[in-house]
């Protein structure tokens, strides 16, 4: 188990990407940024109302010149509060929290939905690193939700989908034209009826597959058992045994 911090990370940037995702890079307030894994997550603390009272689990979208980023969606008072801490405002964090994915060589496919794509962004630079050769693809709604797509390109091919067919291929992640590929691995984050119908996929070809759970999280830590997933090896919590699964772990109906 790696050691966790609570630190405080000082907002260096704070960037609308569209009308719901910022994309926040923070600096360790006392200069020293722990070692992450892809696919880990951080707790950040909500200053305010008695509606923020726990921490609200997010994915490590990168880690870059001592900054971690995070790509964050408003969807209540948290992630609100959290998108509108201004530039030079303070974030308390407890990290790095979970286990990611696995690094493993050859044909990598990364499939993300909505802001899931999150912490594909440093798993697709890792994989690099590691020389595998990463496709990403990425869904959404429609164009606007697709973000941060320059980023993306830096680190492997880019295939898009959207509902609307405003960018990419018209239609749902699962009936992209990529799929007819041959890859060795999938790596999936998004919302959990596009994770199991990735998974269906790669259980049809014999595919190793991983995917990243975002069951509701209290504490994070693996005390209040608020997370937990029946899994083969019993109930387990998906904050600290997750949150990435192996799909054959998993009890998932498919
Ligand atoms: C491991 C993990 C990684 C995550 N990574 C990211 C990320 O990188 N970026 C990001 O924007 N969000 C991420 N989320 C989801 C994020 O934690 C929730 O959106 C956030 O906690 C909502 O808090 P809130 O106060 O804004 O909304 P609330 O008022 O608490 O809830 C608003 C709505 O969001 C739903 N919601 C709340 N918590 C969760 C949750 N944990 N999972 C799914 N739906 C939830 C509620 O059911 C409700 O419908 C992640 C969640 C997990 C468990
Ligand atoms: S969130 Fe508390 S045990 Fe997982």
């Amino acid at each position: 188990m790696n050691k966790k911090f609570v630190k405080d990370f000082i907002v260096v940037e704070n960037e609308r990407l569209n009308s719901f995702n910022s994309l926040l890079k923070l600096r360790p307030a006392d200069g020293v940024m722990p070692s992450v894994s892809p696919g880990q997550f951080v707790q950040v603390y909500v200053e305010g109302s008695k509606n923020t009272f726990l921490r609200r689990p997010i994915s490590i979208n990168n880690v870059e010149n001592g900054q971690l980023w995070l790509l964050v969606k408003e969807v209540g008072d948290g992630t609100h509060a959290i998108v509108n801490t201004p530039v030079k405002g303070i974030l308390n964090i407890i990290l790095p929290l979970g286990k990611g994915f696995s690094l493993n060589p050859g044909k990598i496919l990364l499939i993300g939905g909505g802001v899931g794509i999150a912490p594909l962004l440093m798993l697709g630079k890792c994989l690099k690193e590691y020389n595998s050769e990463v496709t990403f693809l990425l869904g959404a709604r429609t164009k606007e939700e697709l973000i941060e797509l320059e980023e993306f390109a830096k680190y492997g091919h880019v295939c898009l989908s959207t509902e609307d067919g405003s960018l990419g291929e018209e239609g749902f992640v699962t009936q992209h034209s990529v799929l007819k590929d041959d890859f060795d691995m999938i790596q999936c984050c998004g919302p959990l009826p596009m994770m199991k119908a990735v998974a269906k996929i790669a259980m049809a070809r014999g595919l190793n597959c991983e995917v990243s759970l975002e069951n509701m999280m209290a504490c994070g830590l693996g005390a209040c058992l608020c997370c937990v997933e029946d899994t083969k090896a019993g109930n387990v919590c998906v904050c600290q045994d997750g949150p990435v699964f192996n799909i054959n772990d998993l009890k998932w109906q498919i």
